[in-house]
């Protein structure tokens, strides 16, 4: 059985009740339409220590003419997985795309009539849009309306049929572990549609239940929302009862319902964990990026709509890492990253992800890019903050394969670790420093992880800002850490026992579930313990 269940205080995914970290990579939108090409990833992804691959199938090759089935490219694509024991989250590209309707079948995209496009120009089925303020062109786009029951009808039955074909040939295997409906759904360019049939849409009441359901739930909700619906009356149009944030509740509401009639159908099927991807606001306007898309600013209004999704996971290509992960787990969400850049962080943020949030997944996009040069316009498109170094320089290969090999040796402790306190990290990018308290003349603290009866402080010393490491705590004076780029100084949280002496410091590594280890290190290395490149220390000590 696969599940998203409570361990501790945090939301794990589990495989027959034990808790599995997803050590991912998603390949380019186009590689797993041929399985062929997929050999050389799958190897790649093995050499880095993966364990899964986040693989698109598409509607259009799915069900190339409406009702005939084609399943044998997914088929195949799980036989490899198999034969590397490997898993797979397939990622369902149907109505949405990156806010468009590129992998719908030719049957949808050709009949306009059956299956509307969204109006962003009343009348018009296509337009141009400007969404990137640097360009000085626009770009023509289209996709298909939220609005149209029959599209998310024909959507669903495919995607029924896909679940079928998962549950006829996974269901005992387990190969594959969850399933992501569509891909960064929304609306770009405006803030909803405006055909004749949106707007009579707009003009009528908003369900009662609906609003009675947000009214009940605004401690969470990001603060212009809250203020319009704790504002709202309570009854009206969209309008007249959200106002100003009227245009996303309203492409939310309808975004979602539309997942949800997909994703419900596929469920009934064949119950695995399903997770929506989305394409972050980075603090713009609706429309600058894919409005009614499971923002964080919009999650209750998917809390309400779309009830058969699991988790929503953002796509983090933006500079503020920890706040994006902090604000897609704050009201209980997981973290489940199914894509990330290849830039110097992707390391490091793996480690933290594990250490800090107890991910469910870490997955950088286009993973065998990794090693090759962070390019500029990755760093337009994504919006790289060009004044941070780490930001621009390309993930070193061999560091990222060891960090993955490390942490996959020991998932199984840090999957036994997770929801509980016993595992922490800290990152360079994240916790550099603890500023001096009221700005005085004492010098600013390091970081630290607080386990009760000690502490252990970071520091990151020449990492280029890309150091990061966890602590996994084993006994109560036990414990390993993992890491790379940082200074380690083990400190006594205990008053009655100030001082701390080790017993025992050692390298080493962990395999089939046994640690291994290496040179013993309890001489100068004890007075400046630190790991420069990926390794991992066993460390045990005593209070006194
Ligand atoms: C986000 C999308 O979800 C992916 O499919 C891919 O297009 C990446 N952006 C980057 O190219």
């Amino acid at each position: 059985m696969i599940r998203i269940e409570n361990k501790g205080n945090k939301k794990v995914l589990t495989v027959d009740g034990k808790p599995f970290f997803l050590l991912a990579g998603e390949v380019h939108n186009s590689d797993s339409s041929s399985p062929a090409y997929m050999e050389r990833i799958w190897e790649t992804a093995v050499s880095m220590g993966m364990n899964t691959l986040l693989l698109p199938v598409s509607w259009e090759m799915t069900e190339p003419e409406k009702g005939r089935f084609d399943f044998s490219v997914p088929e195949k694509l799980i036989a490899q997985a198999r034969e590397r024991n490997m898993h797979i989250v397939f990622l369902w590209f149907g109505s949405w795309k990156n806010a468009e309707c590129m992998y719908a079948p030719a049957w949808v995209k050709q009949d306009l009539r059956r299956f509307p496009r969204a109006q962003l120009v009343k009348g018009k089925s296509k337009t141009e849009i400007r969404i990137f303020p640097g360009l000085p062109f626009g770009m023509p786009y289209t996709t298909l309306s939220y609005l149209s029951g029959e599209t998310a009808r024909a959507d669903a039955v495919a995607f029924a049929a896909f679940m079928k074909f998962l549950r006829n040939t996974d269901a005992k295997e387990q190969t594959v572990l969850a399933v992501q409906v569509e891909n960064e759904t929304g609306l770009l360019g405006a803030g909803r549609e405006v055909s004749v049939e949106a707007d009579e849409a707009f003009a009528s009441p908003v369900p009662r239940d609906f609003l009675a359901y947000l009214k009940a739930h605004t401690g969470t909700m990001a603060e212009d929302i809250r203020a319009a619906v704790e504002n709202a009356p309570d009854s009206g149009s969209w309008p007249e009862v959200f106002g100003s944030a009227a245009e996303e509740v309203f492409s939310a509401y309808h975004v979602s319902r539309f997942v949800e009639t997909v994703a419900s159908a596929g469920k009934a099927v064949y119950d695995l964990p399903l997770a929506v991807n989305c394409w972050l606001d980075k603090g713009g306007a609706p429309g600058t990026y894919p409005t009614g898309g499971p923002v964080s600013r919009v999650h209750e209004i998917w809390n309400f709509c779309a009830p058969s999704i699991d988790v929503y996971c953002p796509d983090i290509y933006v500079p503020q890492f920890k706040q994006v992960c902090d604000e897609y787990t704050r009201r209980g969400n997981p973290l489940f990253i199914p894509e990330t850049a290849t830039h110097s962080y992707c390391a490091s943020r793996m480690l933290y992800t594990v250490g800090h949030y107890h991910a469910m997944c870490y997955s950088p996009f286009g993973f065998d890019d990794i090693g090759k040069p962070f390019s500029a316009e990755q760093g337009f498109f994504f919006g790289v903050d060009v004044t941070d170094p780490a930001l621009k320089t390309r993930q070193d290969l061999s560091e990222y394969r060891s960090v993955g090999r490390m942490v996959q040796s020991m998932l199984p402790l840090l999957a036994d670790a997770y929801g509980s306190g016993r595992l922490q990290a800290l990152s360079a990018e994240t916790d550099s420093v603890i500023p001096a308290p009221n700005q005085d003349s004492s010098p600013a603290r390091p970081a630290f992880m607080n386990f009760g009866v000690f502490r252990v402080e970071i520091s990151f010393p020449g990492s280029a800002g890309t150091g990061a490491c966890l602590c996994l705590q084993v006994g109560d004076c036990e414990c390993y850490i993992a890491g790379k780029g940082c200074g380690i100084t083990f400190r006594s949280a205990k008053e009655e026992l100030p001082n701390l002496d080790f017993l025992l410091v050692e390298e080493g590594t962990f395999s089939d579930g046994g640690w291994h280890p290496g040179r013993r290190l309890n001489g100068d290395e004890t007075t400046l313990l630190k790991l420069d490149d990926p390794g991992i220390l066993h460390i045990r000590f005593f209070l006194y």
